[in-house]
């Protein structure tokens, strides 16, 4: 076993998970922040260089999990671990910002999916090194296209 403590918390537009669009063709373009714990603050040295950031946080408001279930942008089932479910075993939320700008130990971010005071595990330059055209995107992109969305 092994325990974490968050290095800070979000600051989101978004009080209840009504909120957060969700399904098929959902756009996630709220702007919020990332604040991190003073103490932590000289870990985002030369983070302004950065478009994208990889937010790794905690479903803190999820309970327990379930293996299989359907998502909101599906009417099948799939594994939990074939989606992005907040109730999962253990209750690791990733997001990627974009990076707005910072004022000392504050991200102002675009992007964000989590609830107002999300508490952040972690941050990472988002690096992504993989063609679009070596990308497969699963039972997503059919249920895109049984929905007539382009792919
Ligand atoms: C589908 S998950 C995807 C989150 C992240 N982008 C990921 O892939 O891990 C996003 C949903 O998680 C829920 N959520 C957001 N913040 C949460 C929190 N702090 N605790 C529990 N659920 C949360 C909301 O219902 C939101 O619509």
């Amino acid at each position: 076993m092994f325990s974490m403590q968050p290095i800070g918390f979000v600051e989101s537009p978004y009080q209840n998970t009504q909120e957060i669009p969700k399904g098929l063709g959902a756009k996630h373009e709220a702007e919020g922040a990332l604040k991190i714990l003073p103490e932590f603050e000289p870990g985002l040295t030369d983070i302004e260089g950065f478009s994208h950031l990889i937010v790794i946080w905690a479903f803190d408001r999820a309970e327990g999990f379930c293996l299989v279930g359907t998502p909101p942008s599906d009417n099948r089932p799939h594994g939990v671990f074939a989606t992005r479910s907040p109730r999962r075993p253990n209750p690791i939320g990733l997001t990627v910002v974009e990076l707005l700008g910072r004022e000392g130990p504050v991200l102002r971010v675009r992007g964000v999916d989590m609830l107002e005071g999300t508490p952040i595990l972690d941050i990472k330059p988002y690096l992504s090194n993989i063609p679009p055209e070596r990308l497969r995107r699963g039972w997503l992109a059919e249920a895109e296209a049984r929905n007539g969305m382009k792919p």
